[in-house]
């Protein structure tokens, strides 16, 4: 069993890109369960139900959501809207941290079935390092995955730290089908099955301009380390790629055997 991962999308440059590839991408490797990353979706800040819509009917499954889910206020209707078992019900299908506050809007966790019948989970959890204060993400794993009876479950962890997101993978090893990482937009090169059969990357990437830092106008971003005055950031533009990352999976038992990286251009 295939399942495609599609790393942060940025801005109109990204859902373009992915536009163009996430079809053929699906049809080639066969994929069965897509799972997409929209946190910046929405200019860069966030991600609006429309644009929600326009990924499902892209044949997303799951879009998962990050640090920037509160950025546009209408997706927090959107998201928390639905009851817990509404699964067919798309809203149900963006997930946000599983580890933020008690109470807060919308859902860390997503189980449902594909189109085949095989049962699946979608969990993303949000790291400590270098972000802002959270519950603890491996003690909220635990917890989750105590309630999850699907053997096939995709971690999103949206962190900053390369050590909190490779000790997760560890932490994980065996448990879980994949820990991917999102967040940094910058795609690394160390995926790998780990020893107990879990596929790792530290991060997928961004699926955005890549003539940008992580996705915003340059000049921008390098104005404001020159000067350490706030300014209005501005997606980029150009030289989008979509960054994505597939894993095979043994439906029955849920272990990896496959994980690959993808990165298409125009
Ligand atoms: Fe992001
Ligand atoms: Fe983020």
């Amino acid at each position: 069993m295939n399942i495609l991962f599609v790393g942060d999308i940025f801005g109109s440059a990204g859902r373009r890109i992915v536009r163009e590839h996430i079809g053929h991408v699906r049809e080639v490797h066969n994929v069965e369960l897509t799972i997409v990353n929209a946190e910046n979706a929405a200019g860069g800040f966030g991600l609006t139900p429309q644009i929600a819509e326009d990924l499902f009917d892209l044949g997303a499954d799951v879009l998962t959501m990050g640090n920037h889910v509160w950025d546009k206020k209408e997706l927090i209707d959107y998201i928390s809207s639905p009851k817990p078992e509404s699964t067919e019900c798309r809203p149900r299908r963006v997930i946000r941290p599983a580890n933020f506050a008690p109470g807060a809007p919308g859902y860390g966790v997503f189980e449902g079935a594909t189109a085949s019948g095989v049962d699946y989970a979608v969990i993303q959890l949000q790291g400590r390092v270098f972000m802002n204060p959270i519950d603890d993400p491996f003690r909220t794993a635990d917890a989750l995955l105590a309630g999850i009876k699907a053997k096939v479950v995709v971690v999103d962890f949206h962190a900053e730290a390369t050590s909190e997101k490779v000790a997760l993978g560890w932490y994980l090893d065996g448990r879980v089908t994949a820990v991917l990482g999102t967040h940094t937009h910058i795609p690394t090169a160390d995926e790998r099955i780990l020893l107990n059969g879990t596929a790792f990357q530290t991060d997928v990437g961004m699926s955005g301009p890549y003539d940008s830092v992580i996705g915003v106008e340059k000049e921008l971003v390098v104005h404001r380390f020159l000067s350490g005055m706030p300014g209005k950031f501005e997606a980029a533009k150009g030289n989008p790629k979509m960054c994505a990352t597939l894993v095979t999976c043994d439906p029955k038992t849920g272990r990896a055997a496959a994980i690959q990286r993808i990165m298409l251009g125009e």
